[in-house]
């Protein structure tokens, strides 16, 4: 099976490869037939269900000059650019024996066009190797290409049944290659396109686009940027990864293992085209079947997220512009003294002294110590910011940041060796290089000086993508092809190193050229570690840059959003693509970062921001504040409830958490992830699910009081009221005036709650309840996992509970399969049952009658209060008619 997906990879398009610089590499293959290949009994419609060695015909290897006439003839949407690296005419089209034929509109299809036939490479015998099996691949003639490479080597790796690896790269060159941080170098181009199963395309960010890909001849850069969220521009993160649903609910994804930029060509065919500025191509194939699998397998590859602090899943609080410690803490008091839930007050730059990180502003912050530990006496917790910029300008023998990071050699340097400065914040700055270990020592030691006065809970890495506010350095960047190489991707500002610095910056692994879209995972991870030893508990980090694998070390905020209806829609798929990502804890700034928000659009983003798995409000230093408390009462108590409400289903969300911790499954997630036969779903990104049973309908529209919500097929119930659904999969048109916020569970699924509380340090002793949705059968299944909360490993070293609730034959029975001492003082306060077709005569507890209970008959739901069962111990609810 190896040798025909090979061979097939290599023939059905082109490959070409040179050895330097500028446009290098071009590897086309058909993804049709690898999966045709790899995976028995499953084939896209289409694709031959049988491909043998035979297919494979030698004269397809031979000049496309012979058959041009019939080989030119691919219809428009088909056709697949032969000229991306830059504009050619009609003869230097042909001149590299390629198709013209020019079209009636310039935007759309290439005019200059591949051939159905290419020369290509021919492939030598498979041979085994210590990871799969292996080729040489060789060219005759030479490509179009400058200095192209003859010889190449072809690895072939089943990673298991459902994964398999491609790596194909030039046997001559030394090139590192690490699934732990996936970290890749190289200073060369390739390109790789693939037929695609169906139109039906997400992942690809980070872009300000719908959940749901459009192939209309788009395209997508990746390519780190400090960058506010908008159209048509690379964002703070990149994520080479993607997933495609077919027909009848299967999907499967590709992730090219590739940390230089990437540009990536979408057209109608449907078809892809990778192009990135180095690296080799490293490609994963995720067999699926369903979407679901694909994450799964995918991150499998890229690491599963990290367990977060149970009080990182409460309110976090935030603006640039709280002034002062005296500021800060009023804030924080405001909020409780309005009861407003709120686990985590931050700070921005404002604390810092000049700016600069790892200091405080000894007039204005010179109590922060104080402050924090107050905060910590009301069981919040305190964060503040840090970024990568270390200021370069402070007088000798006053900044030990710096000067010891100079000692330490701990900076990037320029092409000639000497320290790179760049502008951030504080003024001139040098920049850190995390793939040097001095350097994560170095951040590690800086991180625990502070630490030992400020005893921060968690660290927010902003502008580390990285931003500079001079293009390159202060002094420019060298005239080199790695500062403007022969193919550049667009990108906001034109050129790589816009808004950053310069790709010729030497780091400690390999150019800044390579490392650029690594920065964020490498500080992230960095500070990750930093804090573990530190603390040794379980680290809070927020990144604003991204790759994959960093959902195992940070969460991601989406940057600097602007306060605006539209943003706020954008929010959904912006969250929704980082659960595919691998990066669960995310979310959106609340009430907008840019620009002044509205008291609705503040409060509607309260309620959508209380789904936010990280939900955290932030407001820019220009804007009017937006903290829940300034606005009207009627505002406010919309704010209040939303806050209520997600305190309260908190255990499920942690529970959620630990499943994709451990299982990978996505918390915050699409409807297509759950319903993936459903065609309505399949690009619904107005609405999402937590986990698998809770459905979130926020209004989105200014001046709504309506909202048209579609329910996939089932019965579902309001989780307010317990209000059933019968749906066929159809929309309802219900009501959501100011105060609601739409939230529906599905039957046969039980949400393991808790009274709310002002934190989470309080809200964790209270009396949990359980929401059971029956089936029309009368059946429901919940779980919930519990833990101290912090400890590192809980999961590992079993010093956790996991219980199991089933209800059925009106009763429900828990189940504790794992039991540490984390519930011991912990209770059942009561249950609502929805879907309980006949009035209860009465209730039994661990075979006990319950005085305290009601039945709404109108909406069949059985309310049980007052229980006080342990939560550690076997319990028995049941209702007898
Ligand atoms: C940019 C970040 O995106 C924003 O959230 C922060 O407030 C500012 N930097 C200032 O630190």
């Amino acid at each position: 099976m190896l040798l025909d997906l090979a061979r097939r990879l290599l023939f059905s398009r082109d490959l070409l490869f040179s050895n330097e610089g500028r446009l290098v590499r071009s590897v086309h293959y058909d993804h049709n037939e690898v999966i045709a290949l790899t995976k028995p009994g499953y084939y896209y419609p289409g694709v031959p269900k049988s491909i043998s060695k035979n297919d494979i015909h030698p004269e397809s290897l031979q000049s496309p000059g012979n058959s041009r006439q019939t080989e030119c003839t691919t219809a428009p949407e088909s056709r697949f650019d032969c000229g991306r690296d830059r504009l050619l005419s009609q003869e230097e089209c042909e001149e590299r024996g390629c198709c013209y034929s020019p079209l009636p509109r310039s935007a759309g299809p290439p005019w200059c066009f591949y051939p159905a036939l290419y020369p290509g490479y021919t492939m030598g015998p498979l041979t085994p190797s210590t990871r799969g099996q292996i080729a040489t691949l060789t060219r005759a003639t030479p490509s179009y290409l400058p200095k192209d490479i003859s010889t190449l080597s072809l690895e072939v790796i089943e990673e298991s049944s459902s994964c398999f690896h491609i790596v194909v790269k030039d046997p001559s060159s030394q090139r590192m290659n690490t699934t732990v941080a996936p970290l890749l170098f190289a200073d060369q181009y390739l390109q790789l396109s693939t037929t695609l199963a169906s139109s039906l395309v997400s992942g690809l960010g980070e872009h300000y686009t719908p959940l749901v890909l459009d192939l209309n001849w788009t395209s997508l850069t990746l390519w780190n940027r400090d960058m506010a969220p908008h159209a048509d521009a690379n964002l703070y993160g990149s994520h080479p990864f993607y997933m495609v649903q077919e027909e009848d609910g299967f999907a499967h994804g590709a992730f090219l293992l590739n940390s230089n930029a990437i540009k990536v060509m979408l057209q109608p065919t449907p078809a892809l085209t990778w192009v990135s500025t180095g690296g080799i191509l490293d490609l994963y194939i995720f067999l699926g079947p369903d979407p679901q699998s694909v994450i799964r397998q995918y991150l499998q590859v890229i690491g599963y997220p990290m367990m977060p602090p149970y009080w990182s899943l409460g309110f976090h609080l935030c603006r640039w512009g709280y002034a002062t410690s005296n500021a800060t803490r009023m804030v924080a008091q405001r909020m409780h003294s309005a009861n407003f839930p709120m686990d985590v007050q931050w700070n921005d730059l404002d604390y810092a002294d000049k700016r600069r990180v790892f200091t405080f502003d000894p007039m204005r912050f010179g109590d922060l110590p104080e402050m924090v530990q107050e905060f910590h006496k009301k069981g919040m917790k305190y964060i503040l910011i840090l970024d990568p910029g270390i200021s370069s300008t402070s007088p000798p023998g006053t900044y030990p940041p710096f000067e010891d990071g100079v000692k330490r050699d701990v900076f990037l340097k320029n092409a000639t060796g000497h320290i790179l400065i760049g502008k951030v914040w504080p003024g001139l700055t040098a920049f850190p290089d995390f793939t040097n270990p001095e350097a994560r020592q170095w951040w590690e030691d800086c991180i625990r000086n502070f630490y030992s006065k400020v005893p921060v809970d968690g660290l927010w890495i902003d502008m580390n993508e990285p931003s500079s506010f001079v293009q390159g350095s202060v002094q420019g960047c060298p005239d080199i092809e790695l500062e403007k190489p022969p193919y550049t991707p667009r990108v906001v500002g034109g050129q790589l190193n816009s808004g950053t610095i310069c790709m010729s910056a030497q780091q400690n692994l390999s150019s800044h050229y390579n490392l650029h879209n690594l920065y964020g995972l490498t500080e992230a991870y960095a500070t990750h570690s930093a804090l573990m030893k530190i603390q040794g508990r379980r680290p809070f980090v927020l990144s604003r840059s991204s790759f994959p694998g960093i959902g195992r070390f940070s969460a991601v905020w989406t940057g600097d959003v602007r306060s605006d209806w539209e943003q706020l829609r954008f929010s959904i798929p912006a969250v929704l693509q980082f659960s595919l990502f691998g990066v669960p804890l995310v979310g959106a700034d609340i009430c907008g970062f840019e620009g002044n928000t509205t008291e609705e659009l503040c409060v509607r983003w309260m309620q959508l921001g209380a789904f936010y798995p990280l939900m955290r409000n932030h407001n820019d230093k220009p804007n009017a504040p937006q903290e829940p408390y300034v606005f009207g009462q009627k505002a406010q108590a919309a704010m209040r409830s939303a806050l209520n409400l997600r305190y309260s289903l908190l255990p499920f969300l942690y529970t959620l958490f630990h499943h994709a911790h451990t299982s990978a499954d996505t918390v915050a997630r699409p409807l297509l992830m759950e319903f993936p036969t459903d065609p309505n779903c399949l690009t619904l990104d107005q609405q999402f699910l937590w986990g698998s049973s809770l459905l979130i309908s926020p209004v989105l529209e200014q001046g709504a009081v309506e909202l048209s919500m579609y329910l996939p097929a089932g019965t579902w119930y309001h989780l307010h009221n317990g209000q059933q659904f019968h749906s066929n999969g159809q929309y309802f048109q219900l009501p959501a005036p100011l105060e609601t916020i739409n939230v529906h569970v599905r039957a046969g699924h039980i949400i393991p709650q808790q009274e709310p509380a002002l934190t989470t340090a309080a809200s964790r002793g209270n009396p949990f309840f359980l929401t059971v949705a029956l089936s029309t059968s009368g059946r429901a299944w919940g779980d919930l996992f519990w833990d101290d909360g912090d400890g590192l490993r809980t999961f590992e070293t079993r010093n956790y509970c996991y219980v199991n609730f089933t209800a059925g034959q009106s009763q429900l029975v828990s189940d504790p399969l794992n039991l540490s001492g984390a519930l011991a003082s912990l209770l059942l306060g009561g249950l609502r049952v929805f879907g309980v077709s006949s009035p209860p005569l009465y209730v039994v507890a661990n075979g006990e009658k319950v005085s305290d209970f009601t039945y709404q008959a109108d909406l069949k739901v059985l309310t049980v209060t007052s229980l006080g069962l342990p939560m550690s111990k076997t319990f028995t609810v049941q209702w007898f008619p």
